[in-house]
């Protein structure tokens, strides 16, 4: 495609209007300080990216547990208005984030095949509790765009935790599922036959499975689809994710169509912020528009964030029974994101050790390796049981030299030490026993291979 080619391309949609090139060469005059946390990960360097792309944003503050240095060098030198600071580690956290009028959260971790976004509950949900504590103390008044899944939850928790610092304001925090409006705007656009920059459909619900609903019926421009198209249009975006993770194979989820999705998002905030008159978006938000503390659904943008949770309007039959089917698993969700962060709260049911995994995408600050928690309420037993835990399948593995005890030290024990320890002490030491036990077994293998 020639440049010309490109450029008109970009023109003629409105969505990708502030990636023009005639965009560049006038910015809006008005600060805008955005953060990304999480930036050094799949869809926070693209998102970054696209950021720095953004003529309204003045300040572009990148942060990560590690390799943001590299990313802002790199994004620095794109010769666009803001200025780009890395931040890298726990403790620069706060100055990344201080004075920020957007916070962008892609951090966590991935899905891989055969996991639902709930599966990452456990792992995320530590990950945004402690980001959006210090959101609390560097910049209550920002607006938290919420990426890391599993959205239905993660949002909820957000919420707790501002409240719970005297800071919550329901209008500044979002769950973006854009990247749901972008796919049901593509998939119609296929089955339409139209140009899918033209398209638009309101997408509500959630952003997880069923929770999903595209509203094909308010489609526009309107296209004469059957039945059947519209159900498989409507499974299809609600499998969107799992479709990506599974073509990646192992390797993640979207990253790429997320991280647009996310630039789309913000870009759409900050026109809110800047005074631009009707910026209307689809997000997870507080709601009343059912009985849902939280739903998405199109929603008007402005100065202070949320200025208007607008309704769904009218729905075909089909997908008043998607509404009805998604409310059980999307009430669940949110409760389940509002249980954990009161539990939380409780020492007691603190983990000895976070869960680790070698192949996580950058950015947690419990990442590292057996982080002690809160080391007053570990037990010295659980302490002992965590150690043989670590140490036990090592020797043996080393010992056999077995490719299954291998990987059980490599990876699984550190899952079933946090499980268990999430279970409670006895299973902790359950777990150390059967190690123990296996260790013996192993012992009595390597007898058994070199006796005379
Ligand atoms: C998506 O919709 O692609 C994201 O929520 C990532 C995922 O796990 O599906």
């Amino acid at each position: 495609m020639t440049a010309a080619l490109l450029r008109s391309a970009l023109r003629r949609s409105a969505a990708a209007s502030y990636m023009s090139i005639r965009a560049f060469a006038s910015p809006p005059g008005q600060q805008r300080k955005v953060a990304v946390l999480g930036a050094a990960g799949g869809i926070g360097q693209p998102l970054s990216l696209l950021m720095k792309l953004n003529p309204m944003v003045s300040h572009l503050s990148l942060y990560d547990i590690a390799g943001t240095p590299g990313v802002a060098a790199d994004v620095s030198h794109v010769n666009t208005r803001s200025e780009v600071k890395g931040y890298a580690g726990e403790d620069q956290l706060g100055a990344a984030l201080e004075g920020s009028d957007l916070v962008i959260i892609p951090a966590g971790v991935p899905r891989k095949p055969g996991m639902t976004r709930d599966d990452l509950f456990e792992i995320n949900a530590g990950i945004v509790k402690s980001l959006c504590e210090a959101i609390a103390k560097y910049c209550p008044n920002a607006l938290v765009n919420m990426i890391s899944n599993p959205v239905n939850s993660t949002v909820p928790i957000a919420a707790e935790v501002f409240k719970s610092k005297g800071v919550y304001d329901e209008r500044r925090l979002f769950g973006v599922t854009t990247l749901d409006v972008v796919r049901a705007r593509t998939f119609y656009a296929g089955k339409a036959n139209v140009n899918a920059s033209d398209v638009d459909v309101p997408v509500i619900g959630g952003h997880a499975g069923i929770t999903i609903l595209p509203l094909f019926s308010q489609a526009t421009p309107s296209a004469n689809l059957s039945a059947d198209e519209i159900t498989a249009l409507t499974k299809r975006t609600q499998d969107g994710g799992t479709e990506v993770v599974e073509a990646k194979a192992g390797k993640g989820s979207a990253t790429l169509s997320m991280a647009y999705a996310g630039a789309l998002f913000a870009d759409a905030c900050l026109k809110g912020l800047n005074g631009v008159p009707n910026v209307v978006e689809c997000s997870f938000v507080q709601s009343t528009v059912t009985e849902l503390p939280f739903f998405a659904s199109k929603v008007k943008l402005g100065k202070n964030g949320v200025e208007e949770v607008l309704g769904f309007g009218p729905l075909s039959d089909y997908e008043k029974q998607g509404l009805e089917a998604l409310k059980t698993e999307l009430k669940s969700s949110i409760e389940k994101g509002v249980k954990w962060h009161a539990n939380s709260k409780n020492p007691k049911i603190n983990s000895v050790y976070e869960p680790i995994k070698p192949t996580f995408r950058p950015l947690s600050p419990h990442l590292p390796i057996y982080k002690p928690q809160t080391s007053s309420t570990v037990s010295i037993t659980n302490r002992v049981s965590a150690i043989i835990l670590t140490t036990v399948p090592l020797s043996y593995a080393f010992l056999t030299l077995k490719v299954g005890p291998m990987c059980l030290a490599n990876e699984s024990v550190y899952q079933a030490m946090y499980y268990s320890s999430k279970l409670g002490p006895i299973a902790l030491q359950v777990t150390a026993i059967a190690t123990v036990y296996h260790l013996v077994h192993g012992l009595h293998d390597l007898y058994e291979m070199f006796r005379p």
